[in-house]
């Protein structure tokens, strides 16, 4: 009988709780699998008092999580979140102490990715984090092992469970951007820090993780184009659905020559294609693998079960000996990607505020076309007598800039009353 795998879980909160729930009550399954015992050895937390999904009344408790970095455990499981101070302490201090690591921070890998790579292949020890992009979604092996045959040309998915569930309840219930947020954190879904889930942070930690695993570049995110969705509306939300469209969060990775153009932006999905579909809480990544062609990946993003589960998942290749470099390749030989993406030409939808006045539709129909923008379609809707006005177009393929400087100008007329938005088309 191979000897246990002694294994200490540094937070208790939403994931935590639910790894270590797994671990004390389906013991018997997971050594059927992983061919050898997994034993809770070692937690930490803040508050010791609290009541916690697992009951770990007795199993060895640090206040100090770097502690577990010196204890006799075999793995670390870091489930406390934040890119600098004790998350990255522990981990750091684990992998020097050739301790496998487990980790769903990918907020961490996103600044810290490439070193601590590094870190675990000098120390022959396991650096996993599955449950760090898409929740319990398999992507990160998919990247890292059963895709790459053919390489990997673009990944693009939903992979913020919080924002794919305010924009889904904002669809169905027509209520408020800042209501349906507090659901989401209510469920356990959103961040501790929320801004970083709607404003486009927590998509672009996952997609600088993804892209690591599917292109070799180093997780960076000074060369990505990040935006979120606050300045989304419900008219916007309802005027999509009425070109046939619905508005997504999407975090998207594609080769453009020698360099990965990233980008993290609200887009309009074609209505019954698969990522227009994906609803709540659900991630779905799109992976274009080469001449292995486009797979479709779909499940829960967020919350105690599907994320627990990733990490478990780990847990078990490590006590199977299942591991290699962190990012599929040698930390050293990732590449740097230090660019922002250049403008991109596509069709997008444009949303003026405007006076209800003569002349106002001539003036961004001027401005537009003095940026050679075209306008394929567009739908004007009447308010209460002295409301301003919401102008919903639909232009031909336009390049970016042109698109931006001619919102710059409309922007400036007396008759806008509020800055317009710019949304792209995904074409597929
Ligand atoms: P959480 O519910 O806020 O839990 C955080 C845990 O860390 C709590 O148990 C907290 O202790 C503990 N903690 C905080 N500071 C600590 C310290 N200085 N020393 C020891 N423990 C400390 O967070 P979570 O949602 O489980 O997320 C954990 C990680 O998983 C994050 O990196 C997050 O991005 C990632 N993640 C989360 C999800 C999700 O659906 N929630 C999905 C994928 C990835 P107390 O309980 O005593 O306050
Ligand atoms: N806050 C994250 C989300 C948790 O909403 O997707 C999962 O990483």
């Amino acid at each position: 009988m191979n000897k246990p795998l002694r294994i200490a879980v540094a937070g208790l909160g939403t994931v935590g709780g639910g790894v270590a729930s797994v671990l004390l009550t389906r013991g018997k399954e997971l050594e059927e699998r992983a061919g050898r015992t997994l034993d809770l050895v070692g937690v930490s937390a803040r508050d010791k008092s609290k009541n916690r999904a697992a009951n770990v009344s007795k199993i060895a408790w640090e206040n100090d999580a770097c502690a577990l970095a010196k204890s006799d455990a075999d793995v670390i499981v870091e489930l406390i979140g934040g890119e600098e101070g004790i998350a990255y302490d522990l981990v750091k201090s684990a992998l020097l102490a050739k301790k496998h690591v487990v980790t769903a921070n990918k907020a961490l890998l996103a600044y810290h990715g490439a070193e601590l790579a590094a870190l675990a292949e000098e120390n022959n020890v396991a650096l996993k984090f599955e449950a760090a992009a898409a929740g319990g979604i398999p992507i990160v092996k998919a990247l890292r092992e059963s895709l790459i045959a053919y390489g990997i040309d673009s990944v693009r998915g939903i992979l913020n469970g919080t924002c794919n569930y305010i924009l889904t309840q904002m669809e169905a219930t027509g209520q408020s951007f800042a209501d349906v947020l507090k659901d989401a954190q209510k469920l356990g879904y959103a961040e501790a820090d929320p801004t970083l889930d709607v404003g486009g942070g927590d998509t672009a930690h996952k997609l600088a993780v993804l892209s690591a695993l599917a292109f070799g570049v180093t997780p960076n995110l000074k060369s990505m184009k990040i935006e979120g969705i606050e300045h989304i509306t419900p008219d916007d939300i309802r005027f999509a659905r009425e070109f046939g469209y619905r508005i997504k969060l999407l975090g998207l990775a594609r080769k453009r020559g020698d360099h990965i153009d990233q980008r993290v932006q609200p887009a309009m999905v074609k209505l019954a294609t698969p990522l227009a579909d994906v609803e709540g809480p659900f991630n779905a990544v799109v992976a274009n693998a080469g001449e292995a062609g486009p797979f479709f990946f779909e499940g829960r993003g967020a919350g105690e079960a599907p994320t627990a589960g990733a990490v478990i998942a780990d847990l078990v290749d490590i006590a199977r000996g299942s591991f290699g470099a962190p990012f599929g390749r040698p930390a050293k030989r990732l590449t740097r990607n230090d660019t922002q993406p250049g403008p991109r030409s596509c069709a997008f939808y444009l949303r003026f505020e405007v006076l209800d006045v003569p002349g106002v539709l001539a003036e961004i129909a001027g401005r537009l076309s003095e940026s050679e923008v075209s306008i394929e379609s567009m739908i004007q809707r009447g308010r209460a007598p002295g409301e301003p006005v919401a102008i919903v177009m639909i232009t031909h393929e336009s390049v970016e800039t042109s698109v931006a400087s001619a919102l710059k100008a409309i922007a400036a007329s007396a008759k806008v009353v509020a800055k317009p938005c710019m949304i792209p088309m995904e074409s597929r």
